[in-house]
């Protein structure tokens, strides 16, 4: 039987989500219900849907006591929202059921695992948040909250792993049977480690070891770890909070990692190979994965970054989207991400141009919209000089347009959404390095009203970001410094 507090979550978001209008939300990306969402939970396929969870306080478009919203889908792009999952009604969780992740029990039965969160007092006045792992069992719609909770405290933390920054679990069931975990944890060095621990039936748990450790080389904590097998490697994706810029590769802030290494099943040893950035724009934080029925690894994040949440319009009736689910391989040691295949299934009004030779600036009959998927190549011109400075502008009209480009002599791609409308100052661009050779590039964007994501060369590098522009700003232009070649491939969604 679901609390008080639930109830009122349930009829709230109820009533609340009427009073937003479907064209002010983002079409095909999972926005909250209504109110506020940061990350994805428990992304799982689970009796023949896939179904997501998210950080969610339905009662205002700023975080709060953290519930877990809920959405069921069958492509990953259209979703229907499901009643509230979870509340903090529990003495162990009544500051937040924070994030966490879910998997299918042998008897059918869903099982949630989710970081319970309860404000403590300190002996110099403040308050800490002490952190739990607790578990939810369910029937993908309701879900009752196991009563040995937590299953996981202090007792089961290596020396000197705190319990104020212990949370984020990700629970997978292993081939015989056993069930794993890993959670985030600070260690004593300031900075993160992921912990794994261990259990016969999914209820019972034990430390096992650190699976791996910050040791202070890419930020300070690691938040929302995902850990699995891709393409003969092991990937383990996590967030790193306070992160300091290493070249191009990382930027201040909250940031996203994925180490790409080796992982012997018998020791539950991880040895690191690779770093990267999982995502290079400004607005990607917390990415969970799910394997599909057909074997695809996808990846969602939360479509935001706890440094730019400022960046929003007064009259905003909802604040928070997932990402794009993006199928994930490696390839020569990098993860690469591409937008999920259904998404091709959505597209309709193509328009194509080929060798679109052009100086200064250009527009082209039918290619606008906040809802496109638009494929684009840049060539050089034979016997012309290399072109200084490549840009597309889009979500544009007189007054806004958020920009995409390309140096090609530094080989630097830049986001800017300084002109989107924004009166915040926060970080509006970010620049990464991509591959390309005498000014080639390829890109795929994607647009989805209130958002870009840039999948380069064939997603090994992504960009992310979100504009909050007016909708009627839907025009697209390009512009070069130089004379420059262009292929266009353009669907609306
Ligand atoms: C990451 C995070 C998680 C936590 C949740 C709280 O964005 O800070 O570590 O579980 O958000 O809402």
């Amino acid at each position: 039987m679901a609390s008080q507090t639930l109830r009122e979550a349930r009829k709230y978001e109820e009533a609340s989500e009427k009073l937003i209008k479907e064209e002010n939300r983002p079409s095909f990306h999972l926005s909250t219900r209504t109110g506020w969402m940061n990350d994805p939970n428990g992304f799982s396929y689970y009796k023949g849907e896939y179904h997501l969870f998210y950080q969610y306080y339905p009662y205002d478009v700023h975080w709060g006591p953290m519930h877990w919203g809920h959405a069921t889908s069958k492509d990953l792009l259209h979703w229907t929202y499901l009643p509230a999952a979870l509340a903090p009604d529990e003495f162990y969780d009544m500051d937040g059921c924070f994030s966490g992740n879910a998997v299918e029990l042998p008897d059918g039965r869903q099982l949630l695992m989710y970081t319970g969160v309860v404000k403590e007092r300190q002996k110099n006045g403040g308050v800490s948040e002490v952190q739990t792992q607790c578990l939810a069992i369910g029937n993908g719609l309701d879900y009752e909250k196991y009563e040995k909770n937590p299953v996981l405290d202090e007792h089961d933390l290596p020396e000197g792993g705190s319990r104020f920054d212990f949370r984020d679990p990700k629970i997978w069931r292993k081939k015989d049977g056993t069930y794993c975990c890993i959670v985030g944890n600070r260690s004593s060095d300031g900075s993160g480690q992921i912990l794994m621990f261990t259990s016969p039936n999914g209820f019972e748990w034990k430390y096992k070891k650190v699976l791996c450790a910050n040791n202070n080389r890419f930020g300070l904590m690691w938040e929302c770890p995902d850990f699995f097998k891709l393409d003969g490697k092991w990937v383990l994706l996590t967030s790193p909070q306070d992160m300091m810029p290493q070249g191009f590769e990382y930027h201040n802030g909250n940031g996203t990692l994925c180490l790409i290494g080796n992982f012997d099943e018998e020791t539950d040893s991880f040895t690191e190979e690779c770093s990267q950035s999982i995502d290079y724009g400004i607005d990607f934080y917390a990415a969970q994965t799910v394997l599909s029925p057909d074997g695809r690894r996808i990846m969602i994040g939360w479509m935001q970054n706890w440094d730019t949440c400022s960046l929003r319009t007064r009259d905003q009736q909802w604040y928070g989207q997932m990402s794009l689910p993006r199928e994930l391989s490696i390839k020569n040691g990098r993860l690469y991400q591409w937008p999920i295949r259904e998404l091709e299934n959505m597209r309709s009004g193509k328009t194509v141009y080929e060798n679109v030779v052009f100086t200064d600036i250009i527009r082209l009959d039918g290619i606008k919209g906040r809802k496109i998927d638009m494929e684009i190549e840049l060539f050089p011109i034979d016997g012309e000089e290399l072109y200084r400075k490549f840009a597309i502008r889009f979500a544009q009209n007189e007054k806004y347009y958020t920009s995409l480009s390309f140096r090609p002599r530094e080989s630097i791609l830049k986001i800017d959404r300084k002109f989107s409308g924004s009166r915040r100052a926060i970080i509006h661009q970010r620049r990464n390095l991509v591959k390309s050779e005498n000014g080639r590039l390829k890109f795929r964007m994607i647009l989805d009203r209130f958002s870009v994501e840039v999948f380069v060369n064939n997603g090994e590098n992504v960009m992310t970001a979100t504009m909050y522009t007016d909708l009627a700003a839907d025009g697209i232009s390009f512009f070069v410094d130089g004379k420059i070649g262009m292929n266009i491939t353009k669907y609306e969604l």
